[in-house]
């Protein structure tokens, strides 16, 4: 059996929906133990846990709103608790609160600002507190290991979407300034910045018929990609085959980052 991720823990924020909950479901397979973190969730992350149990893994949910710092501290503490150890953190739980950037309120500014890239901050502060007091030297794979779930809009300006596209902005600049300082510590930090993939975040494009189809003018690969599809290079990017790679963001997106509209123009 393939077991990429055995002995390994690993917490994944916003693990109870949509990419996150994908890479716990991948992550438990290969033998990770696992913690998701729900907001509002908790009936979908109870069933997580119960899946997992049933598979023969182990995982718990807590409940926990990453943009305030003292809910943070006791998430950690409760991974501790329960598994004495953390591997590899993936920041997941994220949102989006829409509107044009005249009508967009200081309050809905702020709480994706907060929650995308503070939490991500937060989320990552204290694994690094963690990892950097595990033992390592020049010659073993990575101690630790922070995975960041961006999006295409860490360089693709998105209209009607300023605070979201900030937040993932900032969360570019989040990884590579963290990875460079947690580098000598043997711990690697790297995004994933998926496009469109179908998840509650923009099921309403997805799940109207013509929205879906202007959508797909937007992706030279002719689909809308698949939380799976996340969950792969998630995998990858959390097991010790990719140890030599931090600082680096990688795109799952169909192609929507080639520029489709040059194809026949410019
Ligand atoms: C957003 C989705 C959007 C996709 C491509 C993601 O980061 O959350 O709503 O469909 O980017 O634009």
């Amino acid at each position: 059996m393939n077991s990429k991720l055995s002995k390994k823990t690993a917490l994944i924020t916003g693990g109870s929906s949509g990419i996150g909950r994908a890479i716990a479901l991948r992550y438990a397979a290969e033998g990770a133990r696992i913690v998701i973190t729900f907001n509002s969730q908790e009936a979908e992350a109870n069933e997580i846990v119960e899946k997992i149990a049933s598979g023969g893994g182990e995982a718990i949910a807590v409940k926990a709103d990453v943009s305030v710092e003292a809910q943070v501290l006791d998430l950690f503490n409760s991974v501790y608790a329960k598994y004495q150890s953390l591997d590899v953190l993936v920041c997941s739980a994220g949102l989006q609160k829409d509107n044009k950037l005249t009508e967009m309120s200081l309050e809905d500014w702020k709480k994706v600002i907060d929650v995308n890239l503070t939490g991500y901050f937060l989320c990552a502060r204290e694994a690094a507190k963690y990892f950097i007091t595990k033992d390592h030297n020049a010659n073993q794979t990575a101690v630790g290991n922070i995975i960041f779930i961006s999006s295409v809009h860490d360089i693709i300006p998105w209209s009607g979407h300023v605070n979201y596209a900030s937040s993932k902005g900032g969360v570019a600049m989040l990884m590579k300034s963290t990875a460079l300082e947690l580098a000598p510590h043997k711990i690697r930090v790297n995004s994933i910045s998926p496009g469109a993939i179908k998840t509650n975040i923009n099921k309403n494009v997805w799940s109207n018929e013509e929205r879906s189809k202007k959508l797909l003018e937007l992706i030279p690969y002719g689909r809308i990609g698949e939380p799976d599809d996340v969950a792969a290079l998630a995998l990858f990017l959390a097991s010790s085959e990719s140890d030599y790679i931090t600082g680096t963001t990688i795109y799952v997106d169909g192609g929507m980052t080639l520029y489709p509209g040059f194809e026949d123009n410019g």
